[in-house]
């Protein structure tokens, strides 16, 4: 929203906000507030952590001496709050700030009279988009009988379950690096950030939640958790990644070497062997998962009955089934249990989630399973799969003709393009009073150098260029090819031309043409085959092409450019659909 407000503002953009009730308005006017205190916590701590003579010698003589630079001290909002019993009241008072406020944040007690954060050195807590949602207060001393570390009590802009810590400052590197990493510790964060590794979120301490899962999968399907624990603590965090597989999130578990954090290994090593060693040891979680507990539960048929069921619950939460049926095949092997087995149980959780899910439905009219954050549906199956069918962990696709590739490039609607120039090009209309070729060609002009089959692109060029130089070819021309592709092709093309696939009508909801030649309505056909070809291109742009600039630009921060190619996307979501009303094909506008 603020993001949408700034642009506006920016391009003198009017924008109509909707009424928002007093509620709505106190909520914001709250939240702002809120934030403007932390902001001058966060000041606050800095000034004592630069400007005093025990911040320097106390507290940044702590940070350097764990190996942090200057410029990662700032990036992180690293602070120092002293002993002193009421600094922060005192200075907030004197600068004007309501105490309410300061309470509510929980920078001071409740009865105002104490800081809360004190002797300890401070961790800002950003939300996404950077402002400061809570602090971290961690001691310096190593008395075990003193919380390591201190936190700001949940507020309205601080709900501990949507945070990661470190996620505004990794998300662009998440994205462009497809892969985001989870440590535990804020310093974990910190260490790999400054030496280079800046995807890193943590998540405090506490097991992933989906609030924060969905923080990730808003970035990248990949997610790379790094462990330093004891076998026990790892097997209790792993109960809790169920839910990424939910999230269709890829998930992969890397163990760090006895002893070491994060942290430690980073600075003790540098950045670059930690990034070989995650990679070099990073393992596919299910694996992962069912390789520890087939250690733990060999000889013990029992436990080890407990053990399949815990592995199939967990890939049984993996929405893709065509991922679920290769897991399932790799941990029979694992697991040394048939695959058949392992296939019916999850099928009989799969059914009873599906029954879940449709009395959940049941019970909220209206609201889909799909949360707000644009959290992909789960596939699942419509109808419960069989109990025991192999076959129905593996989608149905439409049946294939042999040696026929499922290709997702525009090879089709050119194909047809192609045909029309072989058949028809030399074909006058009667209204238009130019020839097929003239008016398909003209009418393509700009795509005529991005045809996706290179031969079909050969020969509408070939066509184009003869229309420059006056001349029309006709289907003669085409089978008396010099070039013995392009007379295959063409002779291809007029003896089978409703031969292209079996699925082509199913698949494009077009008819093809499948009369005897001479009864042809040419007129009728090109239009449609242009119309087709053009949809086909605009989708590609509009889906594809066109997102990939904006996310460039925006990451680029390229303002002026993302604002243009959202004009275009605006553009050509629009043609899109005009075109798909005129060959009958139904685009839900997006
Ligand atoms: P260092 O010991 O300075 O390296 O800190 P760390 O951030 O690596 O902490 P550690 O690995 O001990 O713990 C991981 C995370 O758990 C911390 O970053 C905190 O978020 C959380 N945590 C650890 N101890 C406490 C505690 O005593 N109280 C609270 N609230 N959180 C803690
Ligand atoms: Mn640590």
């Amino acid at each position: 929203m603020d993001a949408l407000r700034w642009l506006a503002r920016k391009y003198h953009i009017e924008i109509q906000e909707m009424e928002r009730t007093p509620e709505q308005m106190a909520e914001i006017q709250l939240s702002d507030a809120l934030y403007i205190v932390n902001e001058f916590g966060l000041k606050h701590f800095q000034e004592q952590l630069f400007e005093t003579d025990e911040g320097k010698s106390v507290a940044l003589a702590y940070f350097k001496q764990r190996g942090l630079r200057e410029d990662t001290i700032r990036a992180f909002g690293l602070g120092y709050a002293p002993e002193q019993r009421d600094l922060l009241v005192r200075r907030a008072r004197a600068s004007g700030h309501e105490i309410d406020l300061v309470k509510k944040v929980g920078l001071c007690s409740q009865d105002g009279s104490r800081d809360f954060f004190r002797g300890r050195v401070m961790f800002a807590i950003h939300n996404i988009s950077g402002k400061i949602a809570a602090f971290a207060g961690r001691t310096m001393s190593s008395d075990k009988t003193i919380p390591k570390y201190i936190n700001s009590p949940e507020t309205e802009i601080y709900v501990k379950n949507k945070t990661l810590y470190g996620a505004f400052q990794a998300k662009k590197a998440i994205r462009q690096r497809d892969e985001c990493l989870l440590v535990e510790g804020y310093m974990d964060v910190i260490s790999l950030y400054q030496a280079g590794i800046e995807n890193v979120v943590a998540s405090s301490g506490t097991s992933l939640t989906e609030g924060q899962l969905q923080l990730i999968k808003r970035n990248t399907n990949n997610l790379k958790i790094l462990y330093d624990g004891d076998p026990a603590g790892i097997k209790a965090a792993l109960r809790g990644l169920d839910l990424a597989l939910e999230q269709d999130l890829n998930v992969r578990i890397c163990l760090l070497p006895d002893g070491h954090d994060p942290d430690s290994y980073v600075q003790t090593f540098g950045g670059e062997a930690f990034s070989k060693f995650t990679t070099d040891n990073a393992k596919d979680f299910i694996l992962f998962k069912t390789e520890l507990l087939v250690e733990e539960t060999k000889g013990d048929p029992i436990r080890k009955a407990g053990l399949v069921k815990d592995i199939v619950a967990s890939i049984s939460k993996i929405p893709d089934p065509i991922k679920r049926s290769l897991y399932l095949k790799e941990c029979s092997a694992l697991m040394e249990v048939s695959e058949q087995a392992l296939i019916g149980e999850s099928n009989k959780l799969i059914t009873t989630l599906l029954k879940k899910r449709d009395e959940k439905a049941a019970r909220q009219p209206g609201a889909a399973s799909d949360s707000p954050g644009g959290t992909p549906g789960y596939e699942w199956p419509t109808e419960p799969p069989a109990v025991g069918d192999p076959a129905s962990v593996i989608p149905a696709f439409p049946p294939r003709r042999e040696g026929e590739v499922m290709t997702r490039s525009d090879e089709f609607q050119e194909r047809d393009i192609v045909r029309l120039l072989v058949q028809f090009g030399d074909q006058m209309l009667e209204k238009e009073g130019v020839s097929v070729a003239e008016f398909v060609l003209s009418d393509i002009e700009e795509s005529l150098s991005d045809f996706d089959n290179v031969l079909y692109g050969k020969l509408a060029a070939e066509c184009y260029q003869l229309i420059l130089e006056n001349k029309i070819a006709d289907q003669n021309f085409f089978i008396h090819h010099p070039e013995k592709e392009i007379s295959d092709l063409a002779i291809d093309l007029l003896t089978s031309p409703w031969d292209l696939s079996p699925n082509w009508e199913a698949r494009w909801g077009y008819p093809l043409q499948n009369q005897p030649m001479p009864d042809l309505n040419f007129d009728t056909d090109m239009r449609q085959a242009l119309y087709k070809f053009k949809l086909r291109k605009l989708k590609k742009l509009c889906e594809i092409v066109n997102p990939a600039r904006i996310k460039t630009a925006s990451e680029a921060e390229d303002m002026d450019e993302v604002m243009r190619l959202l004009r275009i996307q605006e553009k050509l979501k629009t043609t899109r659909n005009e075109l798909a009303l005129k060959t009958g094909n139904v685009v839900l506008p997006k």
